[in-house]
């Protein structure tokens, strides 16, 4: 395995082939922290008609102007530094991304990857257990608030729309030069949806209008995403917003992500009820795993991964 970051970083400068060409690095720029991207309180869905339905639009709306937003108040036992640091069946410990050999730059990140669902088959250890299945739940409660605003059914979203999910922690040292490097770049995520911790250290960032606005880092709320495939079963009602994380030359940070997946041979199309003749479907039906495939072979061109689905 290449050796994790996190084993050389304090011994070294940056080295040549983690520093980002001048139009993807991040630069000396500020990027201010937004105030404008959501923060929904979950709590409020489950009091009452009005609460619900308030919230129902909050999320709506967040998932259609950002593509982004943060929940609090939403069940899940926080207890981020518990993760399990055994590599078991499933499990895998990697540095910058899969695609390692093959790439010229390489992310200042270590992961640690490990598959969360079915639990029986791959689980070994209380704390992913407890926290996975929460979150699990946080899931799918999420898209059941985004259903309902969109007026698909609720559980519209079961079974191979969601089975497969993924648990990934981040972890990016702290970084001798955070201008020329990049924990990750920009990239929109290619599942249907993503819930992030965060924690407290700030570094995930959010392109919109042309810009990048950071996500407010706040300890206890989980970072929500949609991915591609939620903004061709919308049919492009809401976002898949591209987002990439800059690292610090002071703090350590850790994130933990879930990705809710489709299985691989679930087809993906525009929701039949999302559809008519004023609003013509504008992606082409596909299998989940032809995505992916797609998704890997434009290496991070945003533009060029849902080409091929696209209906004109
Ligand atoms: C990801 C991602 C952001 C972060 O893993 O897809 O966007 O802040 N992570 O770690
Ligand atoms: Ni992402």
């Amino acid at each position: 395995m290449e050796t994790l970051v996190s084993s050389w970083f304090k011994d070294q400068s940056l080295p040549e082939n983690y520093v980002f060409p001048p139009e993807t690095r991040p630069g000396e720029a500020i990027v201010p922290v937004s105030k404008n991207i959501p923060i929904i309180d979950l709590g409020k869905s489950v009091v009452g008609h009005d609460h619900r339905n308030n919230t129902v639009q909050q999320i709506l709306n967040a998932a259609q102007k950002f593509g982004f937003f943060q929940v609090n108040n939403h069940g899940v036992s926080e207890r981020q530094n518990d993760y399990s640091k055994d590599p078991r069946k499933g499990c895998s410990l990697y540095t910058s991304s899969y695609n390692y050999d093959n790439e010229e730059i390489h992310f200042w990140r270590d992961n640690l990857r490990h598959p969360s669902h079915p639990l029986d088959e791959v689980i070994h250890r209380d704390v992913v257990g407890t926290y996975s299945v929460e979150v699990r739940s946080l899931s799918l409660r999420i898209l059941d608030l985004i259903c309902e605003g969109l007026g698909l059914q609720p559980g519209y979203f079961g079974d191979e729309f969601t089975n497969v999910q993924l648990l990934l922690v981040n972890h990016y040292p702290p970084c001798p030069n955070p201008s020329l490097t990049l924990g990750l770049s920009k990239h929109s995520d290619p599942n249907l949806i993503t819930i992030l911790l965060q924690g407290e250290v700030n570094g995930l960032q959010v392109f919109k209008d042309g810009q990048w606005i950071g996500v407010e880092p706040l300890p206890s709320a989980f970072v929500d995403n949609i991915g591609y495939q939620f903004q061709v079963i919308s049919n492009g009602k809401l976002r898949s917003a591209e987002h990439r994380a800059v690292t610090n030359s002071r703090n350590a940070r850790t994130t933990i992500v879930t990705f809710i997946n489709p299985s691989f041979s679930r087809i993906i199309e525009p929701a039949k009820a999302l559809v008519n003749e004023c609003k013509p479907p504008l992606y082409r039906a596909f299998r989940y795993g032809e995505f992916l495939n797609t998704y890997k072979a434009v290496k991070g061109d945003t533009e060029a991964a849902l080409k091929p689905y696209k209906l004109d």
